[in-house]
């Protein structure tokens, strides 16, 4: 069992970096909502606290709180368990204990510089941090009396208090924001934290990640089955080979063609997950089914909806075949659900408001009755990148694109029809086969055609044409929450625009989306 740190979340947006930095200092780490009961934190045996940052005011009337307990948890050793505080995590810890926050005037926002002590200790939270390096301020309360016990470690030009410590007990604070990049020396601050203060042993790696999953799971499972759907995308291809690792036939995939594939993957996924690893695969193709319930539909949300339920239908038929094949229902149903997939559920600020509903995530209803087995719950798509290519998941698998599972559908603005699925096909591979070879593919975060409902007029040879248009759409981004339109060279442009209306017939026109998200989206619908 590897050393973790437990993160408090406490509704910050940098939440998840937190985790991630912690994770970059080899120190394994998981999130959990700050209202979750402290008996459960102390059974997961943290060998450090992390309270994170959030939108509130510890004065706001639902604002969350501490439990106090949290600040006397011990370790398997004897000795207390340390904690830091960030931002809203260090006003709510101070504010607990007796200190006085302060309403702010208005935000401070932006960088700041701090000035650490000369005869701050080597083994401290500024260990290797050099006086006047810069930091990321970002919030509105702050520190103005400190708690019995407290001292101040760090300070900046606007804030006397940027940073302190307990005396005695190895509770700590920062007012700014370690995590996030523009804190010049956030990773060290957290790294110090991780194995200065909690004494972590820092050897957390990928590789451990996958030996300490394949035994848990082999564990959890023992003889029984599990069921998992497979997309072909990376997250649920990684969590197929690495269950395939820990439990081998009792692994069933089950893919389902929707229709609303593009070029060639029905036949790609086939090979490589029957191929190149001999996995138990029931392909199920229910391309008929998936249109006849399209047909007509021009609602992007109603799409969604039917193909959402259409693939339940069609997974629970064929999971009914799989357990008389077996003669047992598999019991546990497993997914490649990343952390960006759950943080709007695990947050305590509970799920904002609804701008496309995304169905894959919590995709298969719960009354399917089995028991989830989410591997990747915690991590992020580079790292579940990382964990693919020690499992030998095919290059191709790994760093492909992100796909939603309303697939073409969503790309095909009004109706979905057959004819227009292949003009989409088409007209996408090219788009696509011409990343690749000229090295822009994995340059973009994602890059797709969508076919528009529109017709114009053309001229081909001496003949006037009337036919659809289509539009390219490639953006740069890091999680898909926000993006932008990638700057692809001109003359690269210019050539997929050229091949597309010359090679596929009924489309004689493309243009190029050059709007960012917010406000557009990635996709058209
Ligand atoms: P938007 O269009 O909301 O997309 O900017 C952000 C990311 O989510 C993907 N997306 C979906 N994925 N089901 C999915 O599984 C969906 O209904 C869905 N809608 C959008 C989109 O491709 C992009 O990566």
């Amino acid at each position: 069992m590897h050393d973790r740190i437990i993160i408090l979340d406490f509704g910050s947006q940098y939440t998840q970096l937190i985790a991630r930095r912690v994770r970059e200092a080899g120190v394994y780490s998981e999130i959990y909502p700050c209202t979750t009961p402290t008996d459960e934190i102390a059974a997961l045996q943290p060998q450090g606290l992390i309270l994170s940052g959030g939108p509130c005011s510890v004065y706001d009337d639902h604002a969350p709180r501490l439990d106090p307990a949290l600040l006397q948890l011990t370790r398997a050793d004897g000795s207390a368990v340390p904690v830091l505080g960030i931002c809203y995590g260090l006003q709510v810890m101070a504010h607990q204990q007796g200190g006085q926050v302060e309403r702010a005037e208005r935000r401070e926002f932006g960088r700041a510089h701090i000035s650490v002590p000369a005869d701050a200790p080597t083994d401290g939270l500024f260990a290797h941090v050099p006086d006047g390096s810069t930091v990321w301020m970002s919030h509105g309360d702050h520190l103005t009396e400190l708690p019995d016990g407290y001292t101040v470690i760090a300070r900046t030009d606007n804030a006397p208090v940027a940073a302190v410590r307990h005396t005695e007990a190895p509770h700590y604070g920062v007012q700014f924001h370690p995590e996030v990049v523009h804190t010049a020396y956030g990773t060290q601050i957290l790294e110090n934290f991780a194995h200065e203060i909690c004494g972590c042993a820092g050897d957390w790696t990928p590789a451990s990640f996958v030996e300490e999953k394949v035994d848990a799971i082999r564990d959890e499972v023992g003889d029984r089955h599990v069921i998992l759907g497979l997309s072909g995308g990376v997250d649920s291809s990684v969590a197929a080979a690495l269950l395939h690792r820990a439990i081998g036939d009792q692994l069933h995939c089950i893919f389902v063609n929707n229709g609303v594939l593009r070029k060639g993957e029905w036949t790609q996924v086939q090979e490589t997950f029957r191929g190149h690893f001999a996995m138990d695969l029931h392909a199920v193709d229910a391309t008929d089914t998936f249109l006849a319930a399209l047909a007509g539909v021009t609602d992007p949300e109603e799409k969604r909806h039917i193909i959402g339920n259409t693939f339940i239908d069609v997974f629970e038929e064929e999971t009914e075949r799989i357990a008389n094949a077996l003669g047992q229902r598999p019991t546990f149903l497993a997914q490649g659900t990343l952390y960006p997939d759950v943080i709007e559920s695990v947050s305590f600020k509970g799920p904002s408001v609804t701008i496309k509903t995304h169905h894959n995530v919590g995709g298969l209803p719960e009354e399917l009755g089995f028991a989830l087995i989410e591997p990747f719950r915690e991590l992020f798509k580079d790292e579940v990148r990382a964990i693919g290519r020690l499992l030998n998941v095919p290059e191709a698998i790994v760093s492909r694109h992100p796909f939603p599972g309303p697939g073409l559908a969503i790309r095909i603005l009004g109706a979905v029809t057959p004819e227009r699925l292949t003009l989409l096909r088409a007209a996408d591979a090219i788009f696509i086969d011409e990343l690749r070879a000229n090295d822009l593919y994995n340059e973009t975060w994602q890059a797709f055609a969508v076919l528009l409902p529109v017709q114009t007029v053309g001229v081909m040879g001496d003949e006037r044409t009337y036919e659809h248009v289509v539009a390219l759409r490639a953006v740069t981004s890091v999680d898909g929450m926000t993006a932008d339109w990638a700057q692809l060279p001109h003359d690269f442009l210019g050539h997929v625009a050229n091949r597309i209306v010359n090679e596929v017939r009924g489309i004689n026109r493309a243009v190029y989306d050059i709007t960012s998200k917010p406000p557009a989206t990635i996709e058209w619908e």
